[in-house]
């Protein structure tokens, strides 16, 4: 199989060609990824020497780009490609509305002209709004978005569904829970959590921390992805996740537990604008269609999370300068400790 993955320079899209790479020892893959700031070639050092992989250096916004990297042929093009924290969304939305919809605008058209057989849209459960205390997002949740990050990957789906219906393409839409794992750029939760109570810095929880996520080992899903993208029914949605909700405070607390940190370093700070109470999923499709069941418990994937941070000092040094550090201040500098 020719596989054509954009963002594959980031957090999953590294791990998802890695993954496939080994998996499929026939499989050739391009990579083609703008090279954001969350987009890091160094994420990729073990395979970039492999025959079966290339890089293209390029935005999904811009057709022509496209075009040239994506041959005739290409069995499935998979969508990494995106702005994804949520908390730059709330600063600046401008950048998401581009390449989250815009973008998969332009990937749809490149795909189509190209004849690629298969489209595979990377979503979020985010795109299905928050949950209260019971319940379960499940495929026929509706879209009720409230980040602008959330915002532009619902109206992402809604394009990719519009192409099924209009053209005919075979589209499939992979909605998942928060990721965790190695390579995880360290603005998301758990990698900001490690590095810094490896550092011995402050644990900013926003708010009470009693929110809920529903945390997957990153290497579960590219195991499910891999079952999707083969088997899964054109036009169809998956939603994807371990089982494994835990409060933003559970998460902290094991952290901290697992590297020996004391508790004083938590702070509870001011909270992010419109925050989502709980994202828990009902995987059962998934389950049911394609057998699939996460490898790691949440206790077992984060102790693997923390061992890669821990043995990789020297890519954590290098994201955590430059932009990170601007970021870093805008983010934390100014808000209000309230605990
Ligand atoms: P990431 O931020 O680590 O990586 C995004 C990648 O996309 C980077 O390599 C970046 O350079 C690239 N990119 C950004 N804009 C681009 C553009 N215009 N053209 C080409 N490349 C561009 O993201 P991630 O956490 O790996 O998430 C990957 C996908 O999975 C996203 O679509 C995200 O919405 C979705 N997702 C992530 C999670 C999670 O927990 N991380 C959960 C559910 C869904
Ligand atoms: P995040 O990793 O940004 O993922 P998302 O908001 O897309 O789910 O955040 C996960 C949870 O952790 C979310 O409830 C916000 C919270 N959080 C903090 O409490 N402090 C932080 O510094 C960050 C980055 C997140």
């Amino acid at each position: 199989m020719k596989l054509f993955v954009t963002g594959g320079a980031g957090f999953i899209g590294s791990n998802f060609i890695r993954y496939m790479l080994g998996a499929h020892p026939d499989y050739t893959i391009v990579n083609f990824d703008k090279l954001t700031y969350a987009g890091n070639l160094d994420n990729l050092r073990d395979v970039e020497a492999s025959p079966r992989y290339r890089f293209v250096r390029g935005d999904i916004c811009d057709l022509s780009a496209v075009l040239a990297a994506l041959e005739e042929g290409t069995d499935v093009l998979v969508n990494f490609a995106a702005e994804t924290h949520v908390d730059r969304s709330i600063e600046e939305a401008a950048p998401f509305v581009r390449t989250n919809v815009l973008g998969v605008q332009v990937l749809l058209d490149a795909a189509r002209a190209r004849g690629v057989a298969r489209f595979v849209q990377i979503s979020t459960d985010e795109v299905m709004g928050s949950l209260g205390p019971t319940g379960y997002f499940t495929e026929e949740s509706p879209l009720r978005p409230n980040s602008p990050y959330a915002a532009s990957k619902a109206a992402a789906e809604l394009l990719v569904r519009a192409a099924h219906r209009t053209f005919g393409m075979d589209v499939l839409i992979v909605r998942a829970g928060n990721n965790y794992g190695p390579y995880q750029f360290p603005e998301k939760l758990i990698p900001l959590m490690i590095t810094n109570a490896m550092a011995d810095l402050p644990l900013p929880i926003y708010g009470d921390g009693r929110h809920v996520r529903d945390w997957i080992y990153v290497e579960d899903y590219c195991r499910a992805l891999d079952l999707i993208l083969h088997h899964g029914r054109a036009g169809e949605i998956y939603c994807v996740g371990a089982r494994a909700e835990r409060t933003n405070l559970e998460v902290v607390e094991l952290i901290l537990a697992l590297l020996g940190k004391p508790r004083s370093l938590i702070r509870f700070v001011e909270d992010r604008p419109g925050h989502d109470r709980r994202y828990a999923i009902d995987p059962s499709k998934v389950e049911r269609e394609f057998g699939w069941r996460p490898l790691e418990t949440f206790e077992s994937g984060l102790r693997k999370t923390i061992a890669w941070y821990q043995a990789n000092g020297a890519w954590v040094e290098r994201v955590r300068s430059g932009e990170y550090r601007q970021y870093y201040e805008r983010m934390y500098g100014r808000r209000r400790v309230i605990g």
